[in-house]
């Protein structure tokens, strides 16, 4: 089914898969098989964007891995910026200088979202495996807004910087943040394998949504503070990507097109590269983009319920991910038929008691991904 009223609104280019950090909860496929292959090369990227405007689509985001390791970063930057796309970049920092970043700002780049993993430095050097990255960046935050790019931080929160909410959200607002996105750990990709040293407890969550919404009140008009209740613990699910091929597109540094960017492990599906064929007959015309677009797909209790049109019956990665289905109701929903299997994970995670502070993690980095493949 190809509904042809929907055009793209923004462009996800994860333009390599190589990053000096080792982050336990990348959402990047855990596969090092793609990590191998060839990534793009400049003038194929020009092209993706070209036909990324010509299909109408309005912002890019460059990722990756670590956008800053490409040579060639100026020259895209420069090229969505003449293309007239508002362009975003998302970036572990730690590469930051003020040399490139004049670079930056001058090719044109709208804002940075830097992430930054805690507000203390042993556990943020201990969460992105990096030695003092927790420094690194936070020169890089001082620099971007000594510069005048718009700062954006992204947080992720999971069981060890859980019940630091509220000093985390000083620390962003002391930085200079515009922006901060405290982004609960999704369980995809390395995050799935971490699930267990990760996911905070019931009551970690509740405290935290409380100390976030105070927040809020707090830095009301000078800082815009974003935090969702993660899935495990809502009885509905989130319109994950605001319904699969609606608005998004990705674009893998492999050439790989996805609705979403983290559906390569969806192994059920064939994904289409951007070397054998173009961005507007993807959209239009590929199975992966079409498999999931709207609810016709939706079995029961999703059918017959209203809310299909608020959450598109959930995450297809996480029904996936967890039932082996991606067209099944996302067990994050109490109504799905699913929904015991987030029971389970739950009650094995409280029943702990206190949760664990064991720090064992499988860092994202291609030994342990050859070690897993
Ligand atoms: Fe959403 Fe489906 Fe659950 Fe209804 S049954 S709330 S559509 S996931
Ligand atoms: Fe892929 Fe939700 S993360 S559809």
């Amino acid at each position: 089914m190809s509904d042809k009223r929907l055009l793209p609104f923004s462009l996800l280019c994860e333009l390599t898969f190589h990053c000096p950090l080792q982050c336990p909860y990348c959402s990047n496929s855990t596969s090092y098989l793609h990590w191998l292959k060839k990534e793009l090369s400049t003038e194929e990227w020009i092209r993706v964007l070209k036909e990324a405007q010509k299909l109408g689509i309005l912002q890019v985001y460059f990722s990756g891995g670590e956008p800053l390791v490409r040579k060639d970063l100026i020259t895209l930057i420069r090229t969505a910026h003449d293309l007239g796309f508002y362009s975003n970049m998302s970036t572990g920092g730690t590469l930051i200088h003020k040399e490139l970043l004049k670079k930056i700002k001058e090719a044109g780049l709208d804002s940075i979202q830097l992430s930054i993993q805690d507000s203390r430095p042993e556990s943020a050097d201990l969460i992105s495996g990096g030695k003092q990255s927790f420094e690194k960046k936070i020169k890089a935050a001082r620099l971007i807004v000594e510069l005048e790019i718009p700062l954006g931080i992204n947080v992720v929160i999971h069981r060890h910087n859980i019940e630091r909410i509220s000093e985390i959200i000083d620390f962003a607002a002391n930085l200079g943040a515009q922006r901060l996105e405290l982004a609960n750990t999704q369980y995809y990709g390395w995050a799935l394998l971490n699930r267990k040293m990760l996911l905070p407890s019931k009551n970690q969550v509740e405290k935290a949504a409380k100390e976030a919404s105070r927040a809020k009140e707090k830095y009301k008009g000078k800082m815009e503070i974003l935090f969702v209740i993660p899935d495990y613990y809502s009885p509905f699910p989130k319109p994950c990507m605001q319904g699969w091929g609606k608005i998004y597109m990705t674009v893998s540094a492999d050439g790989t097109v996805l609705p979403c960017q983290s559906a390569r492990d969806i192994r059920s599906l064939n994904f289409p590269n951007i070397r054998s064929d173009n961005l507007e007959n993807i959209w239009w015309n590929s199975e992966a983009f079409n498999k999931f677009r709207g609810t016709d797909f939706l079995p029961e209790p999703c059918k017959s319920c209203p809310r299909k049109e608020i959450d598109f019956g959930g995450c297809r990665c996480q029904a996936y991910l967890l039932t082996a289905d991606a067209a099944a109701t996302d067990p994050a929903c109490v109504y799905s038929p699913f929904h015991s299997i987030i029971e389970r994970i739950i009650q094995e995670n409280d029943s702990k008691g206190q949760p664990s502070s064991d720090t064992r993690f499988i860092y994202r980095n291609l030994k342990n991904s050859k070690a897993l493949s």
